[in-house]
């Protein structure tokens, strides 16, 4: 959202301080008591109250040295040291073998005088998780789930100008788990200062939706929702103008709002919008809506709405329409952390991890098991990626349908969501009680967002008690199983499916042998659970039968946590089609050559086996060629017919060299992949992402970090440990290595390769220059640059 004047929305990210650990209960709780006034003496007139959190007995407005600075978004999780000791807070398994704990953050900030008067609000995007905040010693608030957001109005607490500094403390406990997988500890999403006249647009206060799409024009509703904060009743005109993407006024319109003393009141207007440009993942046009308020001819708010133009509808034979179009759902679902920072990723990460999915033909993300955090739905919307945004449980308590609504206010205007999932494979799924609270969130989310479905992503719950019935989509989790999925579809032609998990491939990047004793699976893709099924059952189910709408992959990358089939020393999951960090296993190719037309042609394993001359090795290949010729040293080992979504076989004695393999469609040679015999370690060749990036503090390069011998092929064994160092306005915020067995920390400036590759992030300063990355290895060197611009300018 833009600021303007009348509208100030801050990113509070910086200066926070951090002390790892819990402090004595009772001098919290002392804190909490309207700032502990039982405890001091009585204010004298015109005293502040001067404690703004209490620290081990000190009742004291400092903040301790030894509270380390750290910025936002951070988890700490990601900072501690492997343990399989659930002593240690680690809980086995699901959470990566990583301590949690409970920890506080504290940061100082000032408010300007003239800011009295005004509604001066604290917006947390999320902490994990069970958060208490204070602000200058007052208990202020209490937020159980680390999935959804939250925000305290401050005014009345505030110090304002010379009347001193204020002080927001954080508590934060992440000791129970609200996942089965790794969630990270900390406040790891943005925190926002917003400051808005008492007269204004509220939170989350439009909701624009589609009416109807004709070709020269489109009907679109705009509900506003307006409160007064005054004392007076507010006579006021809300003006809307609508925006097209190259910032052009589209349409206006003006109306009168009467808004009682201490009122809301919600507007509701149709606009026509001419030749609308339609959204879809391949054509992502924003609108924006820009809200202001005015009251006796004087602008209080200015509020913007991001919004495409475009219609969603789910059918029971021909699954999923896009403006009118079928369009097949080639999804993936993700949990949220990523090598080198845990769940705390910076903006452009999310946009990194997004890219990566799309270069792979990948139109669709589930956000699992969790609301996403919100800069994932801005890019989803800009990058055009269908988006199925989740909540976390199937809750119809207060809290459960408080964090509902924050999920669907929060995201009912992203084009990009086309359904609200309310839950994933509870246990309570079949029951009539399950089907009870199902029913309560469906109808909630009815009535904030008549305009999207519901759905239910469900392991057994599909065919009873009514459970089915409750909501408007019928998610299969793996109903590929037993043909579960197609049978249910004989048995109850008009119900509305999709896949909304499938497949749970186990495989590990660059390994192509089972190694239980590392903790390490062949990336043929032949080993999943009982539930699962290979990459080709789960995509072919889906093409034979189009009334499941599409299919969501588990998934996308890797993450910490789930080590299935295996448990310590084994620490990440294996079941990314990607590694955590974004390194693509030899499944991605499989993908990309079903998902997308560009020719793929992929064959593997490597062919670097020294010592196994003569041996018979399994060459498999992907590819979305009519024909694939595989060649060893030159010699044609043979032309095959590829049968679309399955793969090719050969069976090749190994001798070093050559393995070609060409890709033919219409009798034409159109694409070709190598794999050659290495030589030894050599170089390390590094890839950033990107080479210019904005000098604002937070912009971010992946490095991908190559081992390669002399003439440059990466050697696909290789596990040298690398060691980094950097000159210029950057630094080093992680390094992974994408080994789900491997205990080197994340936050380090070194790092071992795994099986050839690991990669290094870079954070910029908030100063412009040029950032050169080196990295050696013993015998090995590599370097690249990167520049940072600030305002367009390379200021250095
Ligand atoms: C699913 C579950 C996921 C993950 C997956 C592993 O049943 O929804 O969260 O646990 O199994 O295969």
């Amino acid at each position: 959202m833009a600021n303007s004047k009348e509208r100030e929305r801050i990113n509070f990210d910086a200066d926070w301080q951090f002390h790892l650990g819990d402090i004595p209960i009772s001098y919290v709780v002392k804190a909490g008591m309207t700032g502990g006034i039982t405890d001091c003496e009585m204010l004298e007139q015109g005293e502040w109250l001067d404690i703004a959190f209490v620290d081990k007995g000190m009742e004291s407005n400092a903040i301790p040295d030894d509270w380390r600075k750290v910025q936002l978004p951070h988890d700490w999780c990601v900072e501690g040291e492997y343990a399989n000791d659930p002593n240690l807070g680690s809980r086995p398994g699901s959470n990566g073998y990583l301590p949690t704990g409970i920890g506080y953050y504290v940061k100082r900030f000032p408010i300007p005088a003239s800011d009295l008067g005004k509604k001066i609000v604290i917006q947390f995007d999320g902490v994990m998780r069970c958060s208490t905040v204070w602000v200058n010693g007052h208990l202020i608030g209490t937020h159980a789930s680390g999935y959804t957001g939250f925000r305290y109005e401050l005014s009345d607490l505030l110090r304002y100008g010379d009347e001193g500094d204020n002080v927001v403390c954080v508590r934060v406990d992440a000791t129970e788990a609200e996942g089965w997988w790794y969630e990270g500890c900390g406040i790891y999403r943005h925190v926002w200062l917003e400051t808005t006249d008492r007269l204004s647009v509220a939170n989350y206060g439009t909701f624009i939706t589609t009416l109807t799409l004709e070709e020269d024009e489109s009907r679109i509703r705009i509900e506003t929702t307006i409160e007064n904060g005054y004392q007076t009743p507010r006579d006021s005109v809300l003006v809307t103008t609508i925006f097209d993407q190259e910032g052009h006024v589209v349409v206006d319109s003006r109306r009168e709002c009467q808004i009682g003393r201490y009122d809301v009141v919600t507007t509701s207007e149709i606009i026509i919008v001419p030749n609308p440009q339609l959204w879809s993942p391949n054509t992502p046009y924003l609108y924006t809506a820009v809200s202001q308020v005015f009251y006796q001819g004087r602008l209080t708010d200015r509020y913007d709405t991001s919004f495409g133009i475009r219609t969603i509808e789910f059918t029971s034979d021909r699954g999923f329409l896009l403006n009118g179009e079928p369009l097949l759902i080639h999804g993936t679902c993700n949990h949220q952390d990523f090598a080198g920072v845990g769940v705390a990723l910076p903006d452009r990460l999310i946009e990194y991890k997004i890219e990566l999915l799309k270069e792979m033909g990948c139109n669709a993300y589930r956000s699992a098991h969790h609301p996403a955090t919100p800069e994932l739905l801005d890019i989803c919307d800009r990058l055009g990626m269908l988006v199925v945004d989740e909540n976390r449980k199937l809750d119809s308590s207060p809290t459960g349908i408080s964090d509902l609504e924050y999920l669907i206010c929060r995201g009912r205007n992203h084009p990009s969501i086309i359904m609200w999932s309310l839950e994933n494979e509870e246990i309570i799924e079949g029951t009539v009680i399950g089907a009870r609270i199902l029913r309560t969130l469906a109808n909630a989310a009815k009535k904030l967002d008549p305009t999207r479905p519901t759905m239910a992503a469900m392991n057994h719950g599909w065919n009873w008690g009514g459970y089915a019935e409750a909501v408007d989509i019928v998610g299969y989790n793996y109903g590929q199983r037993d043909g579960q999925d197609v049978g249910d579809h004989l048995e109850y032609p008009d119900r509305i499916m999709v896949g909304s998990e499938s497949a749970s491939c186990t495989t590990t990047r660059g390994i192509y042998a089972f190694d239980e004793k590392h903790g390490y699976l062949p990336a043929y893709g032949t080993v999943h659970p009982s539930w699962g099924c290979t990459p080709e059952k789960a995509w072919t189910d889906v093409v034979q039968n189009p009334f499941l709408t599409g299919v969501f992959i588990w998934t996308g990358f890797d993450y910490r946590g789930e080590p299935t089939p295996f448990e310590w020393p084994c620490v990440n999951s294996h079941f990314g089609i990607m590694d955590l960090c974004g390194l693509p296993k030899d499944s991605y190719y499989y993908y990309k050559s079903v998902w997308t037309s560009e020719p793929v042609v992929h064959a593997f394993p490597h062919w670097s086996w020294e010592g196994r001359e003569g041996e018979t090795i399994d060459v498999w290949v992907y590819s979305n060629c009519e024909k694939v010729e595989l060649l060893l040293n030159g010699r044609s080992l043979g032309v095959k017919a590829m049968m679309p979504g399955f793969h090719l076989e050969w069976q090749v004695e190994y001798e070093s060299g050559e393995l070609t393999t060409r890709g033919y469609r219409g009798g034409e040679w159109i694409a070709e992949h190598k794999l050659v015999t290495v030589g030894a370690a050599d170089r390390i060749v590094l890839t950033p992402d990107r080479t210019e990036l904005q000098a604002d503090g937070v912009d971010l390069c992946v490095v991908r970090v190559a081992i390669t011998d002399d003439l440059g092929y990466v050697v696909p064994t290789a596990g040298n440990e690398i060691q980094f160092s950097i000159k210029g306005p950057g630094r080093i915020i992680g390094v992974g290595n994408g080994d789900p067995s491997c205990h080197e920390p994340d936050k380090a400036d070194r790092r071992s390769a795994f099986n050839g590759y690991c990669i290094v992030l870079i954070q910029c300063d908030q100063e412009a220059g040029e950032i050169a990355l080196t990295a050696s290895g013993i015998g090995l060197s590599g370097s690249c640059t990167m520049t940072s611009y600030f305002d367009g300018k390379c200021l250095s």
